[in-house]
């Protein structure tokens, strides 16, 4: 196993996540940072194809046309920034096994509607947030301040998707059930992520 876990525990708030990422977390994946770069750019990549993947599930919702399709194309241009990158420090793009998180998370997506629907956006939400928080703690931990700078330029615009997609998940089903469902989901994930992770990535 890459990596054990030691990530603070209990604090609540940092966008709606049940932990939050600690400084010990980045001194992990520092000295691995070409494999988390490549493994970013994916991440980048599958966040616009969710996207456009719900644009073709739900044509009948058409409360989620217009900001999933602006979602996709600024993950698709945080992709082309990504591969500028690798470009510019000579890292060759390639496949990667990706970080069980993602499939694991999705495997706790109900399979009927309307639940279904609602379940997608609310993973959605739960890995733009993780997303957003792990940039915030590169950005403020890495010491390579090029990958640092990088990081903060791009946290922002995660933290408003994780609003798009809480607030696509309020079109679906009242804000109780939201909450209730949310909080749930939260959890597991937190869990997920306490899991051995195999190899660094930006979910491990
Ligand atoms: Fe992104
Ligand atoms: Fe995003």
């Amino acid at each position: 196993m890459y990596f054990s876990r030691g990530r603070s525990e209990g604090s609540e708030g940092v966008l709606n996540l049940v932990d939050e990422t600690d400084a010990a977390w980045v001194q992990r994946v520092a000295p691995h940072m070409d494999e988390v770069l490549v493994d970013h750019a994916h991440c980048e990549k599958k966040a616009a194809g969710a996207a456009v993947k719900l644009l073709f599930s739900y044509p009948h919702h058409r409360f989620l046309q217009r900001p999933l399709a602006q979602l996709a194309r600024e993950e698709l241009t945080h992709f082309e920034q990504i591969l500028a990158v690798l470009d510019q420090r000579g890292i060759v793009y390639r496949s990667l096994p990706p970080s069980p998180y993602g499939g694991k998370l999705h495997e706790q997506v109900r399979r009927d509607e309307p639940e279904r629907a609602l379940d997608v956006m609310l993973v959605s939400a739960l890995i733009e947030a993780r997303s957003c928080e792990r940039m915030r703690a590169l950005s403020l931990h890495l010491p390579d301040r090029q990958l640092a700078n990088l990081y903060s330029g791009l946290l922002a615009e995660e933290a408003r998707h994780h609003g798009v997609y809480l607030a696509l998940a309020r079109e679906l089903a009242d804000p109780e059930v939201v909450r209730t469902r949310f909080a749930e989901l939260a959890l597991v994930e937190s869990e997920i992520l306490r899991a051995e992770a195999p190899f660094p990535r930006l979910h491990t």
